[in-house]
């Protein structure tokens, strides 16, 4: 078997990391800013999660809650272009067979877990666009208007209800799937985790 056939190719390689990271990051922003005050003085510069390491201006000043939400958007939007780009790759390029160690079960339980954590990265962007249009804000990407807002509040309660539910079966499938790779690296101490790295 040559090695093209045994590894993911680069390109699903940094597509999981750089996805991996983003979503880590969008959970972090999520509950980061829901804890923000709704009456807050406007800004036009804000210090990135109060770190002192980031300062972003704003064309416009805005409330902290609106700065944040705004990125939330944006980023979630982004990502779900990824997503859209690291599907139709999965798709077009057949991963590469399970080792020939695993048991029936871990191969019945780790192809259900990532078809699980495709439908949930799919869900997760689009419960919170849905949420969104439905405020009376709408969604901006990086401050060009994509969508006005309808407010409906109802909706928009609705997938906010959506939209947390579907975040927290999603951390769990993450970490389902991260206890998997761990028991391949220091239990079964097999190649899996190599499949899923640059070298
Ligand atoms: C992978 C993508 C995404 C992840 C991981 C994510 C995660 C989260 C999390 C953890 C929260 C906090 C929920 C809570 O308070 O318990 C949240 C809230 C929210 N998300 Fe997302 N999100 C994503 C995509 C999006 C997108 C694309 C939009 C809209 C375009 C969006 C709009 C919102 C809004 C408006 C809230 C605030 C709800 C409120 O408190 O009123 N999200 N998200």
């Amino acid at each position: 078997m040559n090695s093209a056939s045994t590894r993911y190719t680069k390109t699903a390689v940094i597509l999981h990391g750089v996805i991996a990271l983003i979503i880590f990051f969008m959970f972090f922003l999520g509950w980061f800013m829901h804890e923000i005050p709704k009456e807050a003085a406007k800004q036009a510069s804000f210090d990135l999660f109060n770190l002192g390491v980031v300062h972003w201006n704003v064309a416009e000043p805005a409330s902290p809650r609106t700065f944040y939400f705004n990125l939330h958007k944006s980023i979630g939007i982004t990502v779900f272009g990824l997503i859209l780009f690291r599907i139709f790759w999965r798709i077009t390029h057949t991963p590469p067979a399970m080792l020939t160690s695993y048991k029936a079960w871990e191969r019945k339980l780790a192809t259900g877990t990532h078809h699980f954590l495709y439908l949930l990265m799919i869900a997760m962007p689009i419960t919170g666009f849905i949420m969104a249009i439905n405020s009376k804000y709408g969604v901006m990407w990086f401050g060009l208007d994509l969508v006005g807002g309808l407010d409906n509040k109802d909706a928009r309660e609705l997938f906010k209800e959506v939209h947390e539910t579907v975040g927290f079966v999603f951390l769990l499938t993450i970490l389902l799937h991260s206890l998997g790779a761990l028991k391949h690296k220091f239990i079964d101490k097999d190649g899996t985790m190599k499949r899923m790295s640059l070298h």
